[in-house]
């Protein structure tokens, strides 16, 4: 930690040492201005000014520094007026975009005189960003954008005219919703109270009402000068946001690459805001996270992961790394067939740079989700008994698109092994985004023909292991409070009762149940939980299936027998993991994926006693 000269902390955490400076900005205005990780100059080492919002200052991005600083020269300043920054005077008038712009050139030129700089924004940070890559001044000063909650006032004041204008059912319902979301907008705009409200009870609630609100841990962030940033920054507001939104620029066009980060459960700024972006941005990177307004503090490992990619990406394409054009990941993906198709986009945006835990990864269903994800550029673990198989899927994952894979070799029904595997991932790689509880062994036979030993062996897999998968990573997700969906891979064996299936079905059936209890459990935590229920699909279970009470020669023609049927069947393991993708991006409570799974399931419902006579009949397996 290191200290200001009043001894006070400035960022908690951050790793290397910080050098603080002041920087003449617009009208003489002095700027506090934070550097961490090596100064400029260095190839290898570009610059990312961080560009903190309202009510922050720099200290609100003490998360992410230390996630960049080893890698970057990192650059934090306080806008000013907020934090350690001198305010204009007077305040009226002295908060205006163009003087926003002269200030964050006077920082640019400072601390990297001959190279662009790499921008990020947050909020109020995010809208000075747009302002500064759609102005010809600083064309050649910044590489890219990336911008996080706030939008360009040019782009919302085009995106409401041409709502109003075309005033469908739709766009009116979005206009609405986003001028529900743009209440405290109005507030601020009155004059004295909002100054009044902050530097009395607001300003001493802030702090547990983020808390609160964003599942923040309680601790030196806001920081103290929070009442005197949110009074000042009103004025961030009052000088632009009225005139601009009524006179947008005709044609606000980044003239840099901007990456989007859209945190879908933001309660200021409605996800429809961004939609027509593509028509001012050609070069556009979306991310969306299922989380609420402040990322820098809640997900500060996404964001940074996402800033490292981009930053990296567009120096690599324009050449400043001295590479350019180069691709160095060894995705070679034109190898790997797409299993996302169409879906791939909305895929990319959702999952790019998550962490996705897939057990059962080494075949069939869990290596075709396990590539599904590295298609959506998530981070992947394969987790499988079958370690060769495991580090093949993590091979062909690379080459499909995940940034990075790593295979684990873990028996699923070994409480032991699967506590250390979820210590190991959160410790080394972070806490799953998304974890599918995939895993699961095939047994037919009669229930007087099944022992204590088969029930156990298809009970430890096909449930245990689904249990130990959800209690651990669950418990992850609750802790770090940002959400997540857990898939667990139940069957459409679970809808329909069958007499040579009885362990096997009974195993399914509780994940489906189980599944739905945790479902209910979690949801207040922002964490779905979705159960797949897949009839015949082509995969290696037909051969590693166990036939109980008959004889060698008797269970490998029965194998045989239903290899061969589902081969006929012919539905292939990619759709499924397609299915599970879905299931995700919309959160679905109980998804059968084939068309016999949805029959059996409609059957289980509307004819319960057609479906009892089908369980007599001995089905393929
Ligand atoms: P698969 O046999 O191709 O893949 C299963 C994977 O799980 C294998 O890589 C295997 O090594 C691994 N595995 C088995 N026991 C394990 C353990 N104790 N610890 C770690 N890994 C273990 O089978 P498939 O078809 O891809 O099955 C995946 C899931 O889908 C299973 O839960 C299965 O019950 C379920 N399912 C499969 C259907 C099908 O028709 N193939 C239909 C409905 C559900």
């Amino acid at each position: 930690m290191s200290e200001r000269s009043d001894g006070s902390p400035v960022e908690e955490g951050a790793r290397g040492p910080v050098r603080e400076r002041f920087v003449t900005g617009a009208d003489g205005v002095r700027l506090s201005v934070a550097e961490y990780g090596e100064g400029p100059g260095d190839a290898a080492r570009p610059t990312v000014v961080l560009l903190h919002g309202y009510p922050d200052s720099k200290e609100v991005w003490s998360r992410v520094v230390p996630l960049l600083a080893d890698r970057f020269h990192v650059v934090l300043y306080d806008v000013r007026g907020h934090g350690r920054s001198q305010a204009p005077a007077p305040l009226k008038g002295g908060f205006t975009l163009d003087r926003l712009t002269a200030d964050f050139l006077a920082v640019a030129d400072a601390v990297s005189p001959d190279r662009p700089v790499h921008l990020v924004g947050h909020d109020w940070g995010s809208v000075q960003g747009w302002e500064f890559v759609t102005v010809p001044q600083t064309r050649g000063r910044i590489a890219s954008f990336t911008s996080v909650s706030g939008p360009s006032l040019d782009h919302f004041g085009h995106w409401i005219r041409e709502r109003v204008r075309r005033p469908t059912a739709r766009h009116l319902a979005q206009v609405l919703s986003q001028g529900a979301k743009s209440w405290y907008i109005y507030a601020l705009h009155t004059p004295v109270l909002p100054e009044l409200a902050w530097r009395g009870p607001l300003g001493k609630r802030w702090p547990a009402m983020m808390a609160r609100a964003e599942k923040l841990p309680r601790g030196d962030y806001p920081t103290a000068s929070l009442p005197r940033d949110a009074a000042h920054g009103a004025w961030l507001y009052r000088d632009n946001v009225r005139q601009r939104l009524s006179h947008p620029r005709p044609d606000p066009r980044p003239h840099v690459p901007v990456q989007l980060v859209t945190p879908t459960g933001d309660p200021f700024l409605s996800v429809p805001l961004y939609a027509d972006l593509e028509r001012w941005v050609p070069d556009l990177t979306r991310r969306t996270l299922p989380v609420k307004h402040w990322v820098p503090r809640t997900r500060p490992d996404q964001l940074a992961g996402w800033v490292t990619e981009f930053v990296s990406r567009t120096d690599r394409e324009s050449g400043r790394d001295g590479e350019r054009g180069s691709d160095p990941a060894p995705t070679g993906s034109s190898k790997v067939p797409s299993v996302l198709g169409k879906g791939r986009a909305e895929a990319v945006e959702r999952f790019g740079g998550q962490l996705v835990l897939v057990t059962g990864a080494a075949s069939g269903i869990g290596r075709a989700t396990a590539l599904a994800f590295a298609e959506a550029g998530a981070r992947v673990v394969a987790v499988d008994r079958d370690g060769e198989g495991a580090a093949r899927t993590v091979e062909l994952a690379r080459r499909a698109g995940a940034p990075e894979a790593w295979p684990e070799t873990v028996d699923v029904s070994d409480a032991r092994a699967m506590e250390e595997l979820a210590i190991r991932t959160s410790a080394d790689r972070g806490v799953p985004d998304v974890v599918v509880n995939n895993a699961g062994i095939g047994l037919a036979g009669s229930f007087l023909d099944t022992s204590p030993a088969d029930w156990k062996e298809v009970l430890d897999v096909n449930l245990w292991g689904v249990i130990h998968g959800c209690r651990l990573f669950g418990r992850q997700m609750v802790e770090r409070g940002q959400g997540g969906h857990i898939v667990n891979t139940a069957s459409a064996a679970a809808f329909q009762p069958s007499r040579a299936l009885p362990a096997y079905s009974t195993s399914k059936a509780a994940v489906l149940m189980l599944s739905e209890c945790l479902r209910a459990e979690l949801a207040p935590h922002g964490i779905g939980v979705s159960a797949i229920c897949p009839g015949f699909v082509a995969t290696p279970i037909t051969a590693s299936a166990r036939h109980t009470g008959v004889d060698a020669a008797e269970q490998q023609r029965r194998r045989d027998r239903s290899a061969k049927l589902y081969k006929l069947r012919n539905y292939p393991p990619e759709k499924v993991a397609r299915a599970i993708v879905h299931a995700v991006q919309r959160d679905l409570a109980v998804v059968p994926v084939t068309p016999e799974a949805h029959g059996l399931r409609l059957l289980s419902r509307l004819a319960p006693g057609v479906a009892r006579t089908l369980a007599r009949v001995d089905p393929p397996l």
